[in-house]
C-alpha cells in the first residue's frame, strides 16, 4: 500500500485488489521515524489516474512485478491493473509514538518509504483504553473485541444517543442507567413509554440487587408537590413556561401570593378564590384563572402534607445511588411540560444549594416536553451546578444545534434518512463522511461511538444485551411476524 496524498484532514492509500480491509477499520502509517500516522477508512473507492500520479501508481504495480506480474503480464495488460486499483479515503485520526496516541499530526510519513500496517481492533481498545477503576462493557468490536468505556466519561458530559427507531437506543440508555446505579451514581429518568422500572429485574423477572434502589414515579399518583413546597420561583416557572402566562399577569399573581404567605393560607383554592374576587384587569384576572385552574385539573398540585413529594427527600431514597424513573406516558402534553418544568428548576435550586449531590438526567424524547430556552441552559449552566444530561431521541433535527456543539459523548445508531445524516453532520463532533460512510449501513444494535468514552476515536460496537427485563417494544398488530427476537431483521 502506498500513500498517494493528502487532502485536508484524509490521507489517500493506493492499493492493489483484492483487499482485506473494510470501511471503519484503522491503519498505521509508519514512517522511517519510529512514529506512525492512524487513520480510518472512510471510504474504498477506484483510482482516477491522471498522470501526476503515474508515478506512485507504476511504483506499487511494479513493486511485486517478479511473483505477480509475471503470471499475468502475459494476459493482463498494465492498464487494466491500474484501472482496478483502490483508493481508500481514511481520516486522520492521530499519531503514535513510543506506543502512545495523541490526537493531531506530529509530522507527515514519507510518500516513498513509509509502510501501512493494519491495526487490529483488540489493539486499537487497548490503545484507546483509558485508566478507570469504573470500566463499563458496552458490547463487542469487529468479531470478538470486548468495548469497555469509562463510566467517568459521562462524569460531568453531555450526551446524546441518536438513531431511527427501534434500532437500539433505549436498550443503550437503560444498559447506561443500570450500569450508573450499580456504581452508586444518582440518576433521574424522563421516561416517556415507561419502559425503565425493569431495570431494577433480572431478565427471567426476580429482582436484582439494585431492585429498592429504582423508584417508579407517576406523576399526580405518587409525585406531587404542595404550592408551597412548589415555591415562587417554581409557580412562576410553571406558569410562564409551561402554561404561556404573560408576564404582567405574573406580577399580579405574585402580590396576591405574597398576601396569602402573610396570612399562612397559601393553597390553590385560596389562590384562586383571591384572583376571582379581587378587582384587577379582567384579560389579567382571565389569564390568571384560567391557568391555574388548568393547574388544578391536572392533579399534579397535592393539597394533602401525606401525598406530598420532596424532591430531596425521593434523593435521600436512593442514597446509595438509584434511579428515579418519572413516568410521562400517561401525562397529558400539558403535564408533562408542568412536572418537567417543575423538576428541572427544583433540581437546579437544589443542586444550587448544595441540597443534593451532582446527578445524572436521561431525557427521551426532550423536543416533546422541553421549552426551547432549557436546551441552553442545560449543556450550559445546569451541566455547571452538577446535572449531567443525556438526550435519547430518533429525531435528531429536534435537538438544538448546540446541544450537539457542545457534546462530550455521542452514541450514533442507524440513520438511513439523508436528512437526519445531514443534521447531524452539520453539527457533532463526527465529520460528515465518517457519518455517512459508518452510520448509513450499521445493522441495529450496532453503535457509533464517538467522544470522551473513545478518546473522540469513532468506534462502531454492537451493543451488548442487558439482564434486565426490557419493556417498552412497540406493541405489534402481527406479533409473530417479529420472528428474530436477537437477531438482524426483524426492524
Ligand atoms: N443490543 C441489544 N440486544 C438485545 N436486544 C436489543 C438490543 N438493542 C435493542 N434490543 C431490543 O430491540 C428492541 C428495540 O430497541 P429499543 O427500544 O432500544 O429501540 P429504540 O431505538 O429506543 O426505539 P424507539 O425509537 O422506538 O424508542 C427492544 O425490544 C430491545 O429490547
Ligand atoms: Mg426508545
Amino acid at each position: 500500500m502506498k500513500i498517494l496524498e493528502k487532502c485536508g484532514d484524509e490521507m489517500h492509500l493506493l492499493s492493489r485488489r483484492p483487499l482485506d480491509i473494510s470501511v471503519g477499520d484503522f491503519l498505521l502509517i509508519w514512517d522511517d521515524l519510529g512514529s506512525a500516522l492512524l487513520v480510518q477508512v472512510v471510504e474504498e473507492t477506484y483510482l482516477n489516474v491522471e498522470s501526476s500520479l503515474m508515478d506512485a501508481i507504476r511504483e506499487e504495480v511494479l513493486k511485486e512485478d517478479v511473483q505477480v506480474d509475471e503470471e499475468v503480464s502475459s494476459f493482463t495488460p498494465l492498464s487494466n491493473i491500474v484501472r482496478d486499483l483502490v483508493m481508500l479515503r481514511c481520516k486522520i485520526r492521530g499519531s503514535m509514538k513510543s506506543g502512545s496516541f495523541t490526537p493531531g499530526i506530529e509530522h507527515l510519513p514519507s510518500r516513498v518509504s513509509s509502510k501501512v500496517e493494519f491495526m487490529p481492533l483488540d489493539r486499537m481498545l487497548e490503545l484507546i483504553r483509558q485508566p478507570s477503576s469504573r470500566l463499563i462493557y458496552l458490547g463487542r468490536v469487529g468479531q470478538q473485541s470486548p468495548f469497555y468505556i469509562p463510566l467517568e466519561s459521562l462524569d460531568g458530559a453531555l450526551t446524546i444517543i441518536t438513531g431511527k427507531k427501534g434500532s437500539g437506543k433505549s436498550h443503550l440508555a437503560k444498559l447506561l442507567v443500570k450500569e450508573l446505579v450499580q456504581h452508586h451514581a444518582k440518576v433521574v429518568v424522563l421516561d416517556i413509554n415507561d419502559e425503565y422500572k425493569g431495570i431494577g429485574y433480572h431478565s427471567d423477572g426476580t429482582p436484582s440487587p439494585i431492585c429498592n434502589r429504582i423508584m417508579r414515579l407517576e406523576p399526580t399518583r405518587n409525585l406531587r408537590f404542595t404550592l408551597d413546597y412548589i415555591g415562587k420561583k417554581g409557580i412562576s416557572d410553571i406558569l410562564c413556561h409551561a402554561l404561556d402566562l404573560p408576564t404582567t399577569s405574573l406580577r399580579e399573581l405574585l402580590r396576591i401570593w405574597d398576601e396569602l404567605v402573610e396570612y399562612g393560607r397559601l393553597t390553590l383554592s385560596t389562590l384562586i378564590e383571591a384572583i376571582s374576587s379581587r378587582r384587577v384587569n379582567e384579560h389579567i384576572k382571565d389569564a390568571l384563572l384560567s391557568r391555574l385552574l388548568t393547574l388544578a385539573s391536572t392533579g399534579f398540585i397535592a393539597t394533602d402534607l401525606d401525598e406530598a413529594s420532596k424532591v430531596e427527600t425521593l434523593f435521600s431514597k436512593i442514597e446509595d445511588g438509584g434511579a428515579l424513573i418519572v413516568v410521562l406516558n400517561r401525562c397529558s402534553p400539558i403535564l408533562r411540560r408542568i412536572v418537567v418544568e417543575f423538576l428541572l428548576s427544583k433540581l437546579t435550586q437544589l443542586l444550587e444549594q448544595g441540597r443534593i449531590p451532582p446527578c445524572f438526567l436521561f431525557a427521551e424524547e426532550a423536543h416533546l416536553y422541553l421549552r426551547e430556552t432549557y436546551w441552553e441552559d442545560i449543556v450550559t449552566r445546569m451541566r455547571h451546578l452538577g446535572l449531567f444530561t443525556t438526550f435519547i431521541t430518533n429525531q435528531p433535527d429536534a435537538v438544538e444545534e448546540c446541544v450537539y456543539r457542545q457534546a462530550d459523548n455521542i452514541f450514533l445508531f442507524n440513520f438511513s434518512s439523508e436528512r437526519d445524516l445531514e443534521a447531524i453532520a452539520k453539527v457533532s463532533m463526527v465529520d460528515g463522511e465518517t457519518l455517512k460512510s459508518l452510520v448509513k449501513h450499521l445493522p441495529p444494535r450496532y453503535c457509533l461511538a464517538v467522544g470522551r468514552q473513545t478518546v473522540n476515536l469513532p468506534i462502531v460496537f454492537r451493543c451488548a444485551e442487558v439482564d434486565a427485563l426490557m419493556e417498552g417494544e412497540t406493541k405489534l398488530f402481527f406479533p409473530t411476524l417479529l420472528l428474530n427476537k436477537r437477531g438482524s431483521t426483524d426492524i
